[in-house]
């Protein structure tokens, strides 16, 4: 099993908090485990809503799989769709979606083999990253290459232990943010969280590695970032950042909440990493839940938010019902 294997898994904390919130707001609480007997639980549990945080058990559409079963059933469920978790699990496409859209993202290409010829346009250091992973699985510093012979070395070794295309980007000198995102019609972009890694010496990790997501807080390594929410940014600066995370957010038909991973270049462009219409929500290690405690939403009220915005969508377009039981469901462990 690869070392990083764990990296998307939901702790029992995160369930908890998740499952409390809605307690605490009067609902029933069902959980239910997002594995190959899912669509025939719903056949015995009929539920009015599904809050998902499921990763999916594998494959290219992973995040997909869940809300796919779902939407088939006719089943209400909070956050995006099958298509929207599909398309943004692969960076590579999303990518060409943002470039369509006029929204900034690093020049890249795809490599579908380790010998495939770089494309000269593309200017050093560069950034060699699995093109259909999350959590930063399979991004090292050695990831980050300078020239051709440590790009071709990179490319071989995320071939060799990902099995999938790799997506070759330029690598951009700037800050680190992440923009949350909630809502549907009327879209809210939380405050920005900006992540500092000028502390980090020690760990040798400049930016988000695998590394510094998994072992992040802990100083003796020196994976210790530090978190700036709102980030330290000029008003005009922090307000065009934030406008590109709602541009993402409708691009990819988002639903409820994202958050958009960028890098602000020196000159002040904020280049498109990545979407997450799937993003982490646990209350101690989740950056979205940060950025929503600086809007001023606890916790509790994040979750339930979620579920009203949900909610609201499957009212505009079907019959209000009564509220019974909700479902928490996530992956296999
Ligand atoms: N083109 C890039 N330029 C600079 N840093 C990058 C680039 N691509 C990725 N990174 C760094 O790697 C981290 C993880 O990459 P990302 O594309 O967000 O993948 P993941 O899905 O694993 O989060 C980013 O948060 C950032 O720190
Ligand atoms: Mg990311």
């Amino acid at each position: 099993m690869p070392f990083d294997f764990y990296s998307e898994f939901d702790s029992p904390a995160t369930l908890e908090a998740i499952s409390g919130a809605l307690r605490a707001a009067g609902h029933e609480v069902l959980l239910v485990e997002a594995d190959e007997s899912l669509p025939r639980w719903f056949f015995e549990h009929p539920v009015d809503l599904v809050f998902n945080i499921a990763e999916g058990t594998g494959g290219r559409h992973r995040e997909s799989q869940v809300p796919a079963i779902l939407e088939s059933l006719g089943v209400p469920f909070t956050g995006s769709g099958s298509t929207t978790l599909s398309l943004a699990l692969d960076k590579a496409r999303t990518k060409q979606l943002l470039a369509y859209e006029g929204i900034p993202t690093p020049a890249w290409q795809v490599f579908r083999s380790p010998d495939d010829p770089l494309d000269p346009r593309l200017q050093f250091p560069l950034i060699v990253k699995p093109n259909r992973e999350g959590s930063a699985k399979g991004i090292m510093r050695e990831n980050v290459v300078q020239d051709a012979s440590a790009l071709r070395r990179q490319v071989r070794r995320v071939f060799g232990r990902y099995r999938q295309e790799v997506l070759v980007e330029e690598f951009i000198d700037g800050l680190e943010l992440t923009v949350g995102v909630l809502g549907n019609d009327v879209l809210q972009a939380l405050p920005i969280l900006e992540i500092d890694f000028a502390g980090c010496e020690r760990s040798g990790e400049f930016f988000y590695s695998w590394r510094m997501k998994e072992y992040e807080g802990n100083k003796e390594l020196g994976l210790d970032p530090a978190h700036h929410c709102p980030a330290r940014l000029p008003a005009a600066t922090a307000a065009a950042v934030q406008r590109v995370a709602l541009r993402v957010h409708r691009a990819l038909g988002c639903r409820d909440l994202s958050r958009t991973d960028i890098r602000l270049r020196r000159d002040g462009t904020p280049f498109v990493l990545e979407i997450n219409p799937l993003p982490g929500l646990s209350p101690q290690d989740s950056n979205f839940p940060i950025m929503t405690t600086a809007a001023g939403i606890a916790y509790p009220a994040l979750i339930t938010h979620l579920v009203g915005l949900a909610l609201a969508r499957y009212r505009q377009g079907a019959q209000p019902h009564e509220l019974s039981p909700l479902a928490v469901s996530r992956s296999a462990p």
